[in-house]
């Protein structure tokens, strides 16, 4: 079976997983423990302070959306942790709502084009033919088919190849970073310094292919070529713009791709309806249920916001509630997602939800800016897929938080 290390080892990190029991505690704290609890604050207290912390957990949906839409009254607090990695310019997500923000925008807008989503489209459908006729029945989908697209469309479309004796560090300090920048906030020097350890070899990779164009310039096809090509911008900021949509990127779509595929094997409804539009070809209905299926079992528990000044929330609600300045703020679209007060039937599998009930790429500001792109793979890789009636072959696996393994068996 391949695997993104080459040598069929059963994942690309196994020197660094956790150990069975530790990751028996994970996956039950971030799987069953948090929903659970976090479901019982929605109901009874969806601002809550969590005791001796100074981590204010927000879970309802209509205050979640509220947190979100006064960006400027709860801005994201990650420019800490940036600073501490030594990335300069900074990315969109540590960033408020300032004129250099909008340009940064502009600027990663016209590197990563709408009309490239065509490109994206053929890289994801080819990769995903290919390893699922490789696999000829039977494969792990997350380390030899979701794995694999991902890492080609960085190489074919970023510009930015893997050379495959870095590719599972590379992999593991993409996961380390992006749980440093947006895990629990955290500055303690070791967990910095693994960080910063973890960055660099990144770096590596950007530079080198960076370099590498420099010499031998790349088609205007890539993000690098026509960045060269059409002096977007220059190579400091190409740079940190790669770093942003790599952290952005191959981390979330891990997770999102493991976490739609394990709601929708596990439930006969979610499956059979997959099954039936990738059949006939319809993508948008693809699409559609992996959304639910992320509604259902969201990727994170919650997302970081701060409070430079004291505010209220719930303005104009039938109750207010008053946060302290210098708290943080955990917000859970995970939890609202799942608030029955604005979701019919929430634990319902229904892909024909209003979109309005979808938190899953953020809401407003800072709103996911690789949407279009997680999309078009995503309605590749599982329309290939549910084509094939796939069957799990045993329980997903896990690494820490992100989904690793998970050995299906499908229509040859
Ligand atoms: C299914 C996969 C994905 C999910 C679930 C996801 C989710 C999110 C969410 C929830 C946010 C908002 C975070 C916040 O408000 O704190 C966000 C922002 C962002 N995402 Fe994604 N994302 C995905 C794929 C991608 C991809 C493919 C890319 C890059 C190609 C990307 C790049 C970014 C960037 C750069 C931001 C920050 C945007 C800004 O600050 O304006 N994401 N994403």
């Amino acid at each position: 079976m391949n695997s993104p290390t080459g040598n069929g080892q059963e994942s690309s990190s196994d020197s660094s997983r956790p150990g069975a029991i530790a990751q028996f505690f994970i996956t039950l704290l971030v799987r069953r423990i948090i929903p659970f609890v976090f479901g019982i604050l929605r109901r009874i207290a969806p601002v809550f302070r969590f005791p001796f912390t100074n981590t204010v957990i927000v879970t309802s949906f209509d205050l979640v959306q509220e947190v979100f839409q006064r960006h400027n009254d709860f801005p994201v607090p990650y420019q800490r942790q940036v600073d501490h990695l030594g990335w300069e310019p900074t990315f969109l997500l540590a960033m408020k709502d300032t004129p250099d923000y909008w340009q940064t925008v502009d600027q990663v807008k016209a590197l990563w084009r709408t009309e490239d989503l065509d490109f994206v489209r053929q890289i994801a459908q080819e990769v995903s033919e290919t390893k699922l006729r490789e696999g000829g029945g039977q494969l792990d989908a997350i380390q030899d088919l979701m794995v694999p697209v991902t890492e080609a469309v960085i190489g074919r479309y970023y510009g930015v190849p893997i050379a495959e004796d870095v590719r599972p560090q590379f992999f593991n300090s993409c996961m380390h970073v992006a749980g440093f920048l947006f895990g629990a906030q955290t500055d303690a020097p070791k967990v910095v310094a693994r960080a910063q350890k973890a960055i660099a070899l990144v770096w590596q990779v950007i530079d080198k292919a960076i370099a590498e164009a420099r010499k031998n310039p790349l088609p205007d096809s890539t993000v690098i070529g026509r960045c060269h090509a059409m002096n977007v911008t220059d190579d400091k900021h190409l740079r940190s713009y790669l770093m942003g949509m790599i952290m952005g990127y191959l981390p979330t779509n891990t997770l999102a791709n493991g976490h739609a595929l394990d709601v929708i094997l596990s439930n006969p409804n979610a499956n059979a309806i997959g099954c039936e539009a990738a059949k006939k070809g319809d993508r948008d209905l693809v699409l559609k249920v992996v959304h639910e299926a992320l509604r259902i079992s969201y990727i994170l528990p919650g997302l970081w916001r701060e409070l430079p000044d004291a505010q209220k929330l719930g303005i104009g609600s039938d109750k207010e509630y008053e946060i302290d300045k210098g708290r943080l703020v955990y917000i859970s679209a995970m939890s609202a997602m799942l608030d029955k007060r604005r979701v019919d039937q929430p634990k319902k599998f229904d892909p024909e939800r209003s979109p309005d009930v979808y938190m899953i790429y953020g809401y407003q500001f800072h709103y996911c800016i690789g949407a279009a792109i997680a999309d078009v793979m995503m309605k590749e890789i599982f329309t290939a897929l549910m084509r094939r009636g796939p069957k799990p072959l045993g329980k997903m696996k896990y690494n820490g938080n992100f989904p690793w393994n998970y050995h299906i068996a499908y229509k040859d």
